[in-house]
């Protein structure tokens, strides 16, 4: 499916629509160029599921942990750009993660693309002339 965002205000709509085309799925691996958007639809889904921390790109850790203040479950934000080598993402540990059952949203997932599980959700986000974001999935 298609959920087109025309402009920011329109953001947290887009990610209900997104929330509700989730199922039980709980990887979701977000494919886009740099400044595509990535971080700022985490961000919203987030918001939507009941987080109340602020958000941002994990800078510093790969992972980045949160809690829904509405129902306690975590989820975790992986920024996957500055891994050099497989082996940083088998020293953090990320099948504790992925395998969870925890929601997972993933940044950067081709430079890790072997560790991907098989049902994890591939979500492309692609930026327009006019500005606007087109999320498939
Ligand atoms: N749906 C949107 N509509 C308009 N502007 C947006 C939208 N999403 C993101 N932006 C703007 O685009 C810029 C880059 O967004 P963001 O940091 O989320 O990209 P990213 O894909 O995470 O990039 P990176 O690959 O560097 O992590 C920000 O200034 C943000 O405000
Ligand atoms: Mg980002």
């Amino acid at each position: 499916m298609e959920i087109k965002i025309q402009s920011l205000d329109q953001i947290h709509e887009a990610a209900r629509q997104f929330i509700e085309a989730m199922g039980e799925n709980t990887v979701f691996a977000l494919y886009g160029k740099m400044g595509a958007g990535k971080t700022t639809f985490i961000k919203a889904v987030c918001e939507e599921l009941g987080v109340k921390d602020v958000i941002t790109s994990p800078t510093f850790a790969i992972v980045n942990e949160y809690r829904s203040d509405e129902t306690g479950e975590l989820i975790y934000h992986f920024d996957f750009y500055r891994i050099k080598k497989l082996s940083e993402v088998y020293d953090m540990g990320y099948e504790d993660y992925f395998y969870s059952g925890a929601l997972c949203f993933i940044e950067w997932p081709e430079l890790i693309e072997e560790l991907l599980p098989g049902d994890a959700v591939k979500v492309t986000i692609e930026e327009k002339e006019d500005g606007s974001r087109t999320i498939t999935l």
